[in-house]
């Protein structure tokens, strides 16, 4: 195929289908190669999973075991101070990156027995976990009410996941990529099992020399792969509070079984300065169905109450919903495609997309580069079969 000049610039090396972080992180770092990159974007940059996520990050508190997401998560976090540190300088956007911890609670017999065994599998791996019975709960965090038993989390934190994405945004942009947006891949151009380009939905072809796959939970819809990728929207509710008190009302993010609660900072333009707290989130197969139920929001909120009495008093500010992309397995879907030359996925990443921004940049250049990485075998783009 003739490749084709987007408006007045030169056709580029590698166009990346998807601007949530996780499509900005890749493009961040394959422009440090030299690289000539553009984004196209279904919708507008940051607005789908990245918008709606809690910024959480949470290797331990949302693993299941001692598994290589796990570890994974665990890279990703030990990068997130440099990752973070230069995209402020780069960037000019503050993206409050914190390390306060998580505090798992128990309210009662059968959650406290199964952090029990979370605390088990965390210290055999040689992890931090502090087990806290429930007066040092309380000590922990006087707001939280109920607790039977908890496990703080020392070394997990949180990121403005939207100043994240604005943060990306410019630092891409000022590396030199082309971002498109309203531009919807239909089909990549596969020919003798190698990317040529892509096809957007209003029939306009783009050469390139290499595709990264980054469209979190619409990557399934792309056309031409080489099998079926099992990547479905995972709908997830949220809600904001403004808590009516300008001090924290906890110091980590809190969790139960019913929701987490993030305090976050005042919004910059609110003129009270009051803390919010963000509450989630609802777990759905309901397909790509938008929007909020109050049933949804109410459930999460009386948790939320449940938990911290005290944000009886806080108004909601806000509420949304956004799509986890899912996978069986719940990994994220890594690396070069085996099948289709000049393919290469970053995709899946299901409930760790902020988390796995910094480690996914990283490991999309090791794919391009063809620098391997022992890490990629577990997140094999075809694991799950044909
Ligand atoms: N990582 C939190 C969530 O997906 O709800």
């Amino acid at each position: 195929m003739e490749r084709v000049a987007i408006g007045t610039e030169r056709a580029p090396d590698v166009i990346v289908v998807g601007g949530g972080a996780i499509g900005l992180a890749c493009a961040l770092t394959l422009a440090a190669t030299g690289r000539r990159i553009v984004v196209l974007e279904r919708g507008r940059t940051g607005a789908e999973a990245t918008h709606a996520a809690a910024g959480m990050l949470s290797p331990i508190g949302e693993a299941v075991g001692p598994d290589p997401l796990l570890w994974l998560g665990l890279d990703s976090l030990a990068r997130w101070k440099e990752f973070a540190a230069e995209l402020e300088t780069d960037s000019g956007v503050g993206v409050d990156l914190r390390f306060d911890g998580k505090l798992l609670v128990a309210r009662d017999l059968a959650s406290a027995q199964s952090l029990r065994k979370r605390k088990a599998w965390i210290s055999e791996a040689g992890l931090d976990a502090e087990w806290l019975e429930a007066p040092e709960v309380a000590l922990r965090e006087p707001a939280v009410d109920g607790a039977v038993a908890g496990l703080f989390l020392p070394q997990e934190g949180q990121v403005d996941n939207r100043a994240l994405a604005r943060a990306l945004r410019i630092v891409v942009e000022q590396s030199g990529c082309s971002i498109r947006e309203g531009s919807q891949v239909a089909e990549l151009d596969v020919v003798g099992g190698h990317t040529r380009g892509v096809r957007l939905i209003d029939g306009t072809r783009l050469a390139c020399d290499l595709v990264i796959l980054a469209a979190g939970a619409w990557s399934g819809h792309v056309a031409g792969l080489p099998r079926p990728l099992p990547v479905r929207p995972v709908k997830g509710q949220m809600l904001a509070l403004e808590t009516g008190a300008t001090a924290p009302f906890v110091r980590s993010v809190v969790e139960t079984e019913s929701c987490y609660v993030v305090p976050r900072s005042p919004d910059p333009g609110s003129p009270t300065h009051e803390v919010r707290a963000w509450v989630g989130a609802t777990s759905e197969e309901v397909g790509f169905t938008r929007g909020t139920t109050s049933e949804a929001l109410e459930s999460l909120r009386t948790a939320a109450v449940t938990i911290i009495p005290s944000l009886t008093r806080a108004r909601v500010i806000d509420a949304w919903a956004g799509f986890r992309p899912g996978t069986p397995d719940g990994c994220p879907v890594l690396g070069r495609d085996p099948d289709v030359e000049d393919l290469v996925h970053a995709t899946g990443h299901y409930r760790n997309g902020i988390l796995l921004v910094p480690i996914t940049g990283h490991l999309c250049r090791c794919a391009v580069e063809g620098h391997g990485d022992a890490r990629l075998n577990s997140f094999r783009p075809d694991r799950f079969g044909s």
